[in-house]
């Protein structure tokens, strides 16, 4: 596991944006897991920037995202295929078909997993995939618990993670959805290449506990350090807290 530190969230984007053209440099039709959240806004505002100035062509990209909710309307602005259209996806001139966000209002969700993975496998498997945490050890919406899923599954949201999605959702935690959809820490791992990005002070000691703690179900980012080729780029604030450096 390589940990990267760098001065303020602006640098930790800077160097994730770094990572993601130099996979597409090296493929221009790289496989991109992505996920949504604040942390990788900065992120996709640089590789938007890098389009725009025609530094770089995304449009050859495919992408998987990590994660959706359950139930909500199609085009509802809180889903996470929202979130990336309105981000990155539309911005890049990404086709649609070239874009896989899980489907949290197909009839059969179960089913709906299991196309999700034959989908990465068919197009590959993911050659960097992109990470947040969440403030509970999460990744994707893998929730701390007793046992984890390995693929796609759908999972029953914690109150503390559908409080800190709230603000998506105009801060009413009654329109949060309390399911969704996720890979698993499988699926996750299965990637060629894996970047964790987080930043600021809250997350401090969830960082400790991550990268220094046992590996355990109760902290799902613990799993990542079981890859063979994985990243954790840190502002300052988000690595405040480590101990063995
Ligand atoms: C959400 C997403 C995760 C994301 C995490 C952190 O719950 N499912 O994929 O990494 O929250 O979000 P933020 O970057 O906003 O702190």
């Amino acid at each position: 596991m390589r940990i990267s530190v760098f001065r303020d969230p602006e640098a930790v984007a800077a160097a994730a944006a770094r990572r993601v053209l130099g996979a597409v440099g090296r493929k221009p039709a790289a496989v991109l897991g992505l996920p949504t959240g604040r942390t990788p806004l900065r992120l996709y505002e640089r590789l938007v920037a890098a389009h725009a100035r025609a530094v770089v062509d995304l449009s050859r990209l495919t992408t998987f995202n990590l994660d959706e909710f359950v139930g909500l309307p199609p085009g509802d602005p809180g889903s996470c295929r929202a979130f990336m259209e309105r981000h990155l996806f539309a911005r890049v001139g990404l086709r649609r078909q070239r874009t896989h966000v899980l489907d949290g209002r197909a009839r059969d969700l179960r089913a709906e997993c299991a196309r999700y993975e034959r989908a990465i496998g068919a197009a590959g498997g993911i050659d960097l995939q992109i990470l947040g945490l969440g403030l509970n050890g999460h990744v994707g919406f893998n929730e701390p618990a007793p046992h984890l899923d390995p693929l796609t599954h759908l999972v029953k949201l914690t109150s503390a993670t559908r409080r800190a999605n709230a603000a998506w959702f105009e801060n009413d935690l009654r329109r949060v959805p309390r399911e969704a959809l996720s890979m698993g820490l499988g699926t996750i791992l299965g990637a060629r290449q894996l970047v964790l990005l987080v930043t600021g002070r809250a997350k401090a000691l969830v960082v400790r506990r991550a990268l220094e703690g046992r590996v355990t179900t109760w902290l799902p980012a613990s799993f990542l350090r079981l890859h063979g080729n994985v990243e954790v780029i840190l502002d300052r604030e988000a690595a405040s807290r480590l101990t063995e450096r």
